[in-house]
């Protein structure tokens, strides 16, 4: 394999980066020309290339978004715009893919490899960790960090006004964000799009929480969770008789210098996607599982489903009492 591109797609995440410049300095490490594609799959359709060289991917590994821009292309849906996003990579003579995104963005991926046959990597890059088939995606972490500083800091004006605060989180249909965060927030309750807490559920429990002496509660609501955060305070105010504010956390989630554990995930995933292509593995998804870097075959890992930890839920049931 002598000449591969990478993209990358959907909502950036913390971590891209780092991805990014494993892949380069690993590919031009093995002899690989390495082409980065601008702005996710509609540089793919308007060809916009560029040969990647180690410099390329200098003093990027900290920094958040992604250098090479994102896009969520509503033009790649089109088979024929997928056609010639294959007659660009085959005219530069790109052998191979790699594609870091979420889950639409590797379906993308998915596509190429099933309608014309176009070796693929995909690589985990989503904020939500939505992925069923990894127990990680990059840039979960550094996001639930950031909403971990917004609840320590919220707690302190919140316990001082001893008023309870709903606290909006992102994660699309998956409420892993709001779940993890509350977990080690000490969030009193989460709110997901997994489950049918009813805002009765939510009342009772901040009512206890004030009969039992607390000065205020902490509820996360992911975005995904079908009452509006607006609806959540109104029925909140009434049944509690306090004052609830809301705080909608929204694309600060999205920004930042990714953590530790982001840029190691983000680096292995990386290199592993690099090597797979040396090996001639293609068509591949790249993951976290128990601790381990993994790779199985991509349409099966877009098929597999998420569910939310039950031992995080009962944790979180047990602990805010
Ligand atoms: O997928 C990442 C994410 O941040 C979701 O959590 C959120 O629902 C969505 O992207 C927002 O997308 P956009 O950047 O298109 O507004």
């Amino acid at each position: 394999m002598k000449r591969i591109a990478v993209l990358t797609s959907g909502g950036d995440a913390p971590g891209m980066n780092a991805a990014l410049r494993a892949v380069v300095r690993y590919g031009i490490y093995y002899d690989m020309e390495v082409y980065a594609v601008h702005r996710g799959y509609e540089g793919l359709i308007d060809n916009e290339f560029e040969r990647m060289s180690r410099r390329s991917v200098a003093d990027i590994m900290h920094r958040g978004g992604t250098i090479i821009k994102t896009a969520r292309s509503e033009r790649f849906l089109l088979k024929e715009n997928r056609e010639i996003a294959i007659k660009n990579l085959q005219k530069l003579k790109i052998e191979a893919l790699i594609v870091i995104g979420g889950n639409g963005s590797l379906a993308g991926a998915n596509l190429l490899s099933e309608e014309f046959n176009f070796p693929v990597i995909g690589l985990p890059g989503t904020i939500d960790n939505d992925l069923g088939y990894t127990d990680y995606t990059i840039g979960f972490d550094t996001a639930v960090n950031t909403v971990l500083d917004a609840i320590s800091k919220i707690r302190d004006t919140s316990s001082s006004h001893e008023r309870s605060t709903v606290i909006e989180v992102m994660g699309r249909h998956c409420g892993d964000i709001a779940l993890h965060a509350a977990y080690t927030g000490g969030g009193e309750i989460v709110l997901v799009p997994e489950m049918d807490t009813t805002v009765d559920d939510v009342c009772r429990k901040v009512n206890e929480g004030i009969e039992s002496g607390k000065l205020h509660s902490i509820v996360l609501r992911a975005e995904g969770y079908p009452v509006s955060s607006q609806e959540l305070i109104r029925r909140l105010k009434e049944e509690t008789g306090q004052d609830v504010k809301l705080v909608v956390l929204s694309y600060l989630q999205r920004g930042g210098s990714p953590t530790y554990r982001d840029r190691i995930l983000a680096t292995e995933c990386g290199i592993r996607a690099v090597e797979l292509l040396k090996e001639g593995i293609y068509n591949r998804a790249i993951g976290e599982v128990g601790g381990k870097i993994v790779h199985l075959d991509l349409a099966k890992a877009l098929k597999s489903k998420r569910s939310l930890r039950e031992d995080l839920l009962e944790g979180l049931r047990v602990l805010s009492m």
